[in-house]
């Protein structure tokens, strides 16, 4: 820093009052560790989920709810809706997601190939544009992608192209967004440990496979958990990230170094 620029104090840079923050699949997993480190932070969070049964996790962590499939397009208006209830939004994280496991590429079906375009890809394109138009003041979107849309790998090929147009998504809206005060940021995750991933690897588990030591299996040795993502998405939410835009943001304990 030179002395010519502000000094602001670190609390001040995380400090998200006054803030409006929408967190789609917050129900569970990475999106409901997003939105406790956003509420902690001080924003007003809603979070919008498929399952109608996270109403009660969110409420204990102090956000707002709405049951929402955000491939419906008057379900994913109604959510921003609520989010911004009248008066714009500062933080969006398109965070929902499938990740079924694709199986080999011969053998796909086109309607398994649309079924994940659709949710991971079309559906978080309409929230961009959704979030966009809100945040008539600037603010941050924060989009979760995944290794897998950097690096590929076998029997995923569905989700990695999903994946990796979320990535280019990520970088096509920061370059026209950023004139209108809106950063737009992607997560790569690696493996972490969510309900997702557990359903994933149950019959890796039934097969004697040691799931966990899997998933712990990188650099750092460590479990990969949603609140590791979180750290990140509250980082890149916040002014700490004020000049990072279009950035892909690696969360793997190491696993792609
Ligand atoms: N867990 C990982 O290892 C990992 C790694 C890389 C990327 N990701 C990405 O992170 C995101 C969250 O993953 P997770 O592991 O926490 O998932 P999860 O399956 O544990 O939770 C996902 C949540 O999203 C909701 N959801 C699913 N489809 C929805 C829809 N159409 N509309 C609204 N809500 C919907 C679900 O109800 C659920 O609450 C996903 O985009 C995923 O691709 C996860």
């Amino acid at each position: 820093m030179t002395d010519t620029e502000p000094s602001v104090a670190l609390g001040e840079l995380i400090d998200l009052s006054g803030k409006r923050a929408l967190v789609t699949g917050g129900g569970k997993g990475i999106g409901a560790a997003i939105a406790r480190r956003l509420v902690e932070a001080g924003a007003a969070v809603t979070i919008a989920d498929l399952d109608p049964n996270a109403s009660r996790a969110a409420a204990q962590i102090g956000a707002e709810f709405v049951t929402c499939d955000i491939t419906d397009a008057s379900q994913l208006a109604a959510a921003f809706d609520v989010a911004d209830g009248g008066g714009g939004l500062h933080i969006v994280v398109n965070n929902a997601g499938i990740f079924p496991t694709t199986g080999s590429l011969t053998e796909v079906t086109d309607a398994f190939v649309d079924r994940m375009l659709d949710v991971n890809v079309r559906a978080q394109f309409s929230a961009t544009r959704e979030a966009a138009r809100r945040m008539a003041t600037g603010g941050s979107i924060v989009n979760l992608a995944s290794i897998a849309g950097l690096g590929g790998g076998a029997n995923i090929s569905a989700y990695a192209a999903s994946k990796a147009a979320v990535i280019a998504l990520t970088r096509a809206a920061a370059n026209e967004l950023g004139a209108s005060g809106i950063r737009v940021n992607a997560i790569a995750p690696g493996i972490i440990d969510t309900p997702g991933v557990q359903e994933q690897m149950e019959p890796l588990r039934a097969g004697g496979i040691d799931v966990d030591a899997r998933i712990a299996s990188n650099p750092v040795g460590q479990r990969g958990l949603p609140d590791h993502v979180a750290r990140c998405a509250l980082f890149l939410a916040s002014d700490l990230a004020a000049f990072v835009s279009g950035h892909v943001l690696v969360v793997d304990g190491g696993a792609t170094a």
